[in-house]
């Protein structure tokens, strides 16, 4: 597989989604096609399953079935999104992948690794991102962003949690970053949105992706 593979990765409100679309419109002028993605979704059946996950009718069935059902989804996503376009030689830009499934079912909800690691060893072969941008920031911080941004709207299934969950998550995150400093980028979320722009771009030229 020839392009790149570049996740966003942070809990909510950390701004991932904005710096996602950001570096996927940085990227064009140096010739880069990209592909921008998410998770759950980003594909047709990725799409009927993260309906599921989101609208909360799972989370009785427990932490377990709900990795299974994130790991089907992105089964779907590789598919028919993901490989294709790393194929082709694009670079692919996703917002949220597997380490979201350690930082809230593992983290979050408290599931052991094990099981993750196989459901991820099962969707992806030994395939990892090349980069993960982990945008951090404390909690209460970036839960208030989030609540603003979503004013009027209904909170989904995850923004529903409490706060010592999103504490666990935020964790969860710290600890894989630091277990993983050549693939996970930490990036301190709390910045100015240029600010943390051009700590990405400065993350991709340490790498000399880009000059
Ligand atoms: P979404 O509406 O896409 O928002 P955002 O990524 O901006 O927070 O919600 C996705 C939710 O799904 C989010 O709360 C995190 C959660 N999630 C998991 O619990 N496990 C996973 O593996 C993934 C990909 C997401």
């Amino acid at each position: 597989m020839r392009g790149r593979f570049i996740t966003f990765e942070g809990g909510e409100g950390s701004g991932k989604s904005t710096h996602a679309a950001a570096l996927a419109e940085r990227l064009k002028p140096f010739g880069i096609e990209t592909v921008l993605t998410r998770e759950p979704g980003g594909s047709a059946g990725a799409e009927i399953i993260r309906h599921i996950l989101l609208s909360g009718i799972a989370k009785p069935l427990g932490a377990e079935t709900e990795a299974i059902l994130f790991a089907a989804a992105r089964d779907d996503h590789v598919r028919a999104t993901i490989r294709p376009a790393l194929v082709a030689g694009h670079w692919v830009i996703c917002d949220r992948f597997t380490d979201a499934t350690f930082a809230y079912q593992g983290g979050g909800r408290q599931l052991s690794s094990e099981p993750i690691r196989e459901l991820e060893n099962m969707v992806q072969g030994t395939r990892r991102p090349d980069l993960t941008i982990l945008l951090d920031a404390p909690v209460e911080a970036a839960l208030a962003r989030a609540a603003a941004r979503n004013a009027g709207a209904a909170a989904d299934r995850f923004e529903r949690e409490r706060s010592d969950f999103f504490e666990r998550v935020r964790n969860a995150y710290l600890t894989r970053a630091a277990a993983e400093p050549g693939r996970i980028a930490l990036v301190d979320a709390t910045q100015s949105v240029d600010e943390i722009g051009a700590r990405i771009l400065g993350v991709l030229k340490e790498r000399a992706w880009i000059s």
